[in-house]
């Protein structure tokens, strides 16, 4: 074992169960460990590195901005966060943005937009958030709230009371819900990712869109992992031909560094007035020049070649030797597998394939521009290693 996992053992806290890998530096879809190993990215960070490793436009974007002034506060106005807010409202249908760090904080700061909206527009009493079984919307306190696994609330009770999970693509269970609890917001993913990247189901998200709508509650959809073009779209939710109330992403957003970003749409755009809410380094400079650099290539003919990458994946896996099921939107796939996930995830590391876990499922989430030979090649390996 290199030093730097001993080093890690020693002085890590030891929440991560990494793999015995330790990547020293990468070229897009290419990523290289400390002894000149070659890999094929099928994670990409875990859908962070949208446009791969060290990608150019982005080094460009990066570089530059950290030349010239690298946080003011949120004190004062910046280019950057300004841009990347513009850029954001004119793909998403929304009006207005918050800036954060990170996934969680993005929710976190979701979750507060609903209680007030719905504080003052029906009564305090109206706080309750639906969402589904099995999500994950992240691990502070009211985003593990809103998280729909059991497993993970264990050892950190009591649970932030105003959530109540449903199970996915459960209609009735879910018009049960709203009917007997004063609902302030129903927040989903379009595509559960951690969960075992399983996409709901059309007819559910359109009637999720349907009961928000009519009862005036909140959609809120976290497109944390979905977000960002990995859905073959924008955001997932203009796949399903639904407009949430509230977006939240982070993940791909700044194509590797820290960022995270609530979409507010018409209706609640202004619910957030001075001092709601706050992050000191939300809307960083150097986060929001990358995410400037990443969202000014997101466009149709981009998400055209994405869908057309998944639609590849998704043919050559289906039916295949030792893969059960395949799952997911855009390059955010997965496959349920006869073999145990872990296995087949070690032995493709192995091989040279850097692929990822979600709830014993192989979870797959290139680079969005992974060049077509690449990916060819990863998927092969991976067809391979799936064989009973
Ligand atoms: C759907 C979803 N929401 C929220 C989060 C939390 O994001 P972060 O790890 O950036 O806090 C994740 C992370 O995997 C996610 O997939």
């Amino acid at each position: 074992m290199s030093k730097i996992m001993d080093l890690d053992k020693e002085y890590i806290a030891s929440t991560y169960n990494r793999y015995p890998v330790c990547f020293v530096k990468g070229e897009g879809s290419i990523l290289y460990d400390e002894d000149g190993k070659r890999y094929v990215d099928m994670s990409s960070g875990i859908a962070v590195n949208s446009f791969g490793i060290a990608d150019e436009k982005w080094q460009q974007a990066v570089i530059s901005q950290v030349g010239k002034l690298q946080h003011v506060s949120n004190l004062y106005y910046s280019e950057p966060c300004v841009k990347a807010a513009e850029l954001l409202c004119g793909k998403s249908g929304m009006k207005k943005v918050f800036f954060c760090n990170s996934g969680t904080e993005s929710n976190e700061a979701a979750i507060k937009v609903a209680r007030k909206y719905a504080a003052e527009k029906k009564g305090e009493d109206y706080y309750t958030i639906i969402t589904l079984e099995n999500s994950f919307h992240g691990r502070t306190l009211a985003a593990l709230a809103a998280t729909g696994q059991e497993e993970l609330h264990q050892t950190f009770k009591p649970m932030m009371a105003g959530f109540i999970h449903t199970p996915a693509n459960d209609k009735e269970a879910l018009m049960e819900a709203v009917k007997n609890n004063k609902i302030a917001a129903i927040m989903i993913e379009c595509v559960q990712g951690e969960g075992g990247v399983m996409k709901l189901d059309d007819d559910f998200i359109k009637c999720i869109a349907g009961i928000c709508e009519k009862e005036d509650i909140l959609m809120i959809c976290d497109e944390v992992q979905t977000g960002n073009g990995r859905s073959g779209y924008m955001y997932a939710y203009q796949g399903f031909g639904v407009q949430p109330d509230v977006a939240t992403t982070a993940k791909g957003l700044a194509g590797g560094l820290p960022i995270g970003a609530v979409l507010l749409g018409e209706k609640v755009k202004n619910v957030f007035v001075g001092g709601d809410h706050g992050a000191t380094f939300g809307g960083n400079l150097i986060s929001c020049a990358a995410a400037c650099s990443i969202l000014e290539r997101l466009d149709d003919v981009f998400f055209a070649s994405v869908r057309e990458k998944s639609e590849y994946c998704f043919k050559e896996f289906e039916g295949a030797e030792g893969i059960e099921a395949v799952d997911g939107m855009g390059l955010m796939i997965g496959l349920k597998t006869i073999k145990p996930a872990a296995d087949i995830i070690n032995e493709c590391l192995k091989h040279g394939v850097v692929c990822l876990p979600a709830h014993g499922r192989v979870r797959l989430l290139p680079a969005l521009n992974i060049p077509q030979e690449l990916l060819a090649e990863a998927v092969s390996i991976i067809k391979e290693v799936c064989k009973a």
